[in-house]
């Protein structure tokens, strides 16, 4: 695909600090936003998934979607949207049975087998996809001014392991048992997840998203070279093929708990930002990570959860050690169901007062 024109609203003047971060400049104060920062915690947003039924029609329903995503930007001035939706709306648009059992997670019938992955059908992914990028429409048409708006897909071997354990799991013996002991026949897996992700993210930013985030929330449960075989090289290739249609498409990655892999995925993807989980001490995210990329992070979620001085303090350590080259304040992870929206309100107030 050639390169193509950017959407008229994405040509705007007025700068988004966001946007500003992921090219190279330090902003400050630094932009904010949290990962899972629609959701369970907000009033609102549970008024809005009464009347939706169950999660994924929320996801699919696209006035209800722009709705909620709109709601804690409104709610708390944050420097993004991301769209609400879901990484295993992927496995759901190849035809993989996927459900949501409240209270239980995510289920999905196990794809563990060569001829499992082949029944898996691209075709018709953009149509069932259609109502998220309908929704991200909507959102780009009635977002403030100065806020961003971030499509979002999980990363393949994320992606993955969902679909291969049929849900959450606590150890990853079957998918890593697949990877680990037929690498070949995963690999099919992944590449049909590389096609699928890729144009996802392609569709999400014509639609008019302005940055993308890569989820990669399991890449810590990986040995170092298969974290670079399932998680740098199909992430390198997700930003190439974007980059090919959109080439200045700003991209974070998010790889969680990768350790001192944070550097050699920083360098190698291509992504503009890597979002660190907690774990990540901050001097070492400056003297390492910053030198190639911008960075995202990392409060801990329960900090937010707990609110008061100690989220306070931490957050001024956070900012004490990124905020003086490329930084995006945000958490190490998603937003805990029962954190106190006011916590979230202290927050952003003490980024800003820095
Ligand atoms: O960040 C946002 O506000 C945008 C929306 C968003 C959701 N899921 C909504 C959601 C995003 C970015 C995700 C990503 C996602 N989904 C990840 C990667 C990030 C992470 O948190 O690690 C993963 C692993 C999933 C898969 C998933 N979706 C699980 C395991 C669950 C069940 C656990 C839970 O928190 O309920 C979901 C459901 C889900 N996705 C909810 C929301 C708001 C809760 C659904 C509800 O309202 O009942």
């Amino acid at each position: 695909m050639s390169a193509s024109v950017l959407p008229i609203s994405r040509t705007a003047q007025v700068k988004k600090p966001l946007v500003q971060v992921l090219r190279g400049e330090t902003v400050s104060p630094p932009p904010i936003w949290l990962m899972r920062q629609a959701g369970r915690y907000l009033p609102e947003y549970m008024e809005i998934r009464k009347s939706a039924g169950d999660f994924l029609s929320l996801c699919y329903t696209p006035d209800l979607a722009a709705e909620v995503t709109l709601q804690p930007v409104r709610r708390f001035g944050l420097d993004a949207a991301i769209i609400f939706s879901d990484i295993l709306v992927i496995p759901d648009a190849l035809g993989q049975d996927v459900r949501f059992a409240e209270g239980e997670g995510p289920l999905l019938d196990p794809v563990r087998t060569l001829s499992q992955v082949q029944q898996l059908s691209h075709k018709d992914l953009g149509e069932h996809l259609s109502p998220v990028y309908e929704a991200l429409t909507r959102v780009a048409n009635e977002l403030p001014d100065k806020a961003a708006l971030i499509g979002f897909s999980g990363a393949p071997w994320t992606v993955a392991t969902y679909m291969v354990e049929g849900g959450s799991s606590r150890d990853f013996s079957i998918v890593k048992g697949w990877a680990f002991s037929d690498a070949h026949g995963f690999k099919y897996l992944i590449d049909v997840l590389v096609d699928a992700i890729s144009d996802h993210l392609i569709s999400q930013i014509q639609a008019g998203a302005e940055v993308l985030q890569i989820f990669d929330t399991w890449a810590g449960v990986l040995p170092e070279p298969e974290f670079i075989r399932w998680c740098i090289e199909p992430v390198r290739e997700i930003v190439s093929r974007v980059r090919n249609s959109f080439p200045e498409a700003p991209i974070i990655g998010f790889p969680r708990g990768a350790g001192v892999g944070y550097r050699r995925y920083a360098t190698e993807t291509g992504v503009s930002a890597v979002s660190i989980d907690s774990s990540v001490p901050l001097e070492w995210a400056a003297q390492e990570l910053q030198e190639i990329c911008a960075v995202q992070g990392n409060l801990d979620p329960i900090m937010l959860l707990v609110g008061g001085d100690p989220m306070i303090e931490a957050t001024r350590e956070i900012m004490s050690a990124l905020s003086e080259k490329p930084f995006v304040f945000n958490l190490g992870h998603g937003i805990q169901r029962t954190t106190p929206p006011e916590h979230v309100s202290t927050l952003v107030d003490t980024v800003r007062l820095f």
